[in-house]
């Protein structure tokens, strides 16, 4: 995976991929990353790469020709054409299943708007992918381009080690992931659940199904709607439903449960 970044902050890019399991995997070669300052392609010669926006308003807007000419210097030394994402909050919302697809490409371009955003002609050139990463606003785009890239380079074969990819259920199956205990057993007078400790495997994987229904009916209840069940998955949720679980359940977690197995059973 190649990733070339448009950006007035190459630095920050830089600094933080090379950090890490990211940075690992750059040192290995199964990522290479690669940031275009966009000011060095400023028209007007002294680095100046915004201006007023048409129609007045707050802040400013970058002009759409060093844009061009940053993108343009940068494909001229690609061989394909890669997709163009552009961060922002107007984008569609970062999903896991997004990070899987990306994850095929083998160049990836992220444009990094700062200000009030990019001058939108240039935009409508050359952009394939609008992505948010989530309904806040921040400073700029290099952040989230970081959050993408991070996400992505999980999924590319051998960045992550057997270890590390062992670890990563949470949203692949629409579920969240369950609690992890580690030594000492028992922590300022906190026990590990008895189940971790008993050896065996069946009731242990049990245990963290369980939890996981639990976790995602209690945080992210809409995940659910998305997720699969097998029997002995209904089985848990039908003792939670009937309150026969040691779990305290709130009125509105039961609600919503009552109405997902009811569409269940339908299907
Ligand atoms: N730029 C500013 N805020 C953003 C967000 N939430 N997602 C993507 N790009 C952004």
């Amino acid at each position: 995976m190649n990733y070339h970044v448009l950006t007035l902050f190459p630095e920050m890019i830089e600094d933080g991929m090379n950090t890490s399991i990211t940075g690992r995997a750059i040192t290995k070669g199964l990522l290479s990353l690669h940031t275009v300052n966009i000011r060095d392609y400023s028209v007007t010669g002294n680095g100046r790469i915004d201006d007023y926006p048409y129609g007045g308003g707050a802040g400013m807007v970058m002009q759409a020709e060093p844009v061009m000419r940053a993108y343009e210097d940068l494909i001229s030394r690609i061989v394909s054409k890669p997709r163009v994402i552009y961060l922002t909050p107007q984008g569609q919302v970062f999903r896991q299943q997004m990070a899987e697809e990306f994850a095929k490409e083998e160049d990836l371009i992220f444009l990094c708007g700062h200000y009030e955003g990019i001058d939108e002609r240039v935009l409508e050139e050359i952009v394939t992918d609008y992505v948010s990463i989530g309904d806040y606003v921040l400073t700029g785009g290099e952040l989230p381009a970081m959050v993408m890239m991070d996400a992505i380079a999980r999924m590319v074969p051998g960045v992550l080690s057997n270890q590390e990819s062992g670890q990563t259920e949470s949203f692949q199956g629409n579920l969240l992931e369950y609690p992890q205990y580690s030594r000492p057993e028992d922590w300022r007078g906190k026990k590990v659940p008895p189940v971790l400790m008993s050896g065996h495997h069946g009731n242990v994987d049990r245990w963290r199904r369980n939890q996981s229904l639990l976790r995602t009916l209690r945080v992210r209840p809409e995940l659910l709607m998305g997720a699969e069940f097998d029997k002995a998955d209904r089985k848990y949720l039908h003792a939670l439903l009937r309150q026969e679980t040691e779990e305290t359940v709130t009125p509105e977690e039961l609600n919503f449960l009552s109405k997902l197995l009811a569409i269940r059973e339908k299907a």
